[in-house]
């Protein structure tokens, strides 16, 4: 029995990483911080198999101590302050999280002998292309893209993106970036725009709200679903060698599109008189525009999304018609 290590166990990607490792058998342990955190309840309800030890990716003795625990064949670092709104307001704890926190599970890997034997699995994302040195207009960023991150959060993910490199071509570890575009779903964070959309559409629906305020409408996103995403994150650890993948679906949508689709699903042809715009949502520095290319993830993983983006948007309106009727 493979036993496998997250942290980031309270988020969306955790839940959807752990429903998969559980199906192919692993022994799962899942890191959770704080002396009180609200999310524990909901992981041992939903997840009852996941063994939960208390670290913080800031405390490297705690990671020490979670590894020897855990005793991981794999651990996939999925924590962060993942935020970009959020990491222009706490710029200095967004790189300790989000840039040390890798850093510092890396050298608790080694300091507990396993930079041999376990593999690791870095959280990389599109931000760190940031969407100005565009090189690749027509195909999108692929692997080979330039980097130009627009904000603290995509600074850090930065870093922690080229230590991991750093590790994998210094010491041989077995130290993979998987650097992921958007991917969404019902377990997304109702802080992230396209989750904001889809709760408030069903509230609307049921006359629990009357609008929604957001910031920006015109960027455009790559947006997948979450579920696949962590299919790739596993595959990228399955391999021979270690290397570097981008994950997307190869297309980009507006949030305006996004709207059209989820107010549709409810049977609204117009979303503009539901929507305000609040600078408060305004970020200092914006993304425009991210389009990603999967092209080596599907050659050499295998890797395909299964969900289009309209089977996106109806699941998650959907989702949570269900969950705000049963409130
Ligand atoms: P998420 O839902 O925001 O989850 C973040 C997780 O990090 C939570 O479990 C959180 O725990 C944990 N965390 C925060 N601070 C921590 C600390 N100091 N020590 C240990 N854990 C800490 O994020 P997600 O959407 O699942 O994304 C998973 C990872 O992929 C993140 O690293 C994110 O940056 C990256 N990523 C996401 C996307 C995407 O579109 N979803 C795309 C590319 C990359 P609490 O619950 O205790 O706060
Ligand atoms: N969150 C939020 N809330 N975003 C809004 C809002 C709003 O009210 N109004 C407009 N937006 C715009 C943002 O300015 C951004 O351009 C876009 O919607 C998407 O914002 P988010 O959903 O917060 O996601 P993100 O693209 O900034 O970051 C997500 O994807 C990254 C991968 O590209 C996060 O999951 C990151 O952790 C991840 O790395």
């Amino acid at each position: 029995m493979k036993k496998a290590l997250i942290t980031g166990i309270t988020g969306q990607d955790g839940g959807h990483l752990a429903k998969l490792l559980d199906e192919k058998g692993y022994e799962i342990y899942g890191i959770i911080r704080g002396q009180q955190n609200p999310k524990r309840r909901d992981v041992e309800e939903e997840f009852p198999y996941v063994k939960l030890i208390e670290a913080d990716l800031t405390d490297m003795s705690s990671l020490v101590r979670a590894l020897q625990i855990a005793k991981p064949d794999e651990v996939y670092n999925l924590g962060a302050i993942s935020h970009v709104g959020y990491s222009f307001k706490d710029p200095q704890l967004t790189f300790d999280v989000t840039g040390k926190g890798p850093l510092n599970m890396l050298e608790a890997i080694r300091l507990t002998g396993g930079e041999k034997t376990v593999k690791f699995y870095q959280a990389s994302t599109s931000e760190m292309f940031g969407g100005l040195d565009y090189n690749r207009p027509d195909k999108g960023y692929n692997e080979d893209a330039l980097f130009h991150p627009r904000s603290p959060y995509g600074v850090a993910k930065l870093y922690a993106h080229w230590i991991t490199k750093n590790y994998r071509e210094s010491y041989g570890m077995f130290a993979v970036s998987g650097i992921l575009f958007n991917h969404e779903g019902e377990r997304r964070g109702l802080e992230f725009v396209t989750r904001k959309i889809t709760n408030a559409v069903a509230r609307i629906k049921l006359g629990l709200q009357d609008h929604i305020e957001l910031g920006n409408l015109d960027p455009k996103r790559d947006w997948g679903y979450a579920g696949d995403y962590v299919r790739g994150m596993w595959l990228m650890l399955q391999q021979d060698k270690p290397d570097d993948y981008v994950l997307a679906t190869g297309e980009t949508h507006t949030i305006g599109e996004f709207l059209d689709l989820a107010f549709n699903e409810i049977g609204i042809d117009d979303w503009r008189p539901y929507v305000k715009q609040n600078p408060a949502f305004m970020r200092p520095a914006e993304v425009d525009i991210l389009l990603g290319d999967p092209t080596k993830a599907e050659k050499v993983l295998g890797w395909k999304r299964e969900v289009d983006f309209p089977g996106l948007v109806k699941l998650m309106v959907q989702h949570d018609l269900e969950l705000e009727s049963r409130k």
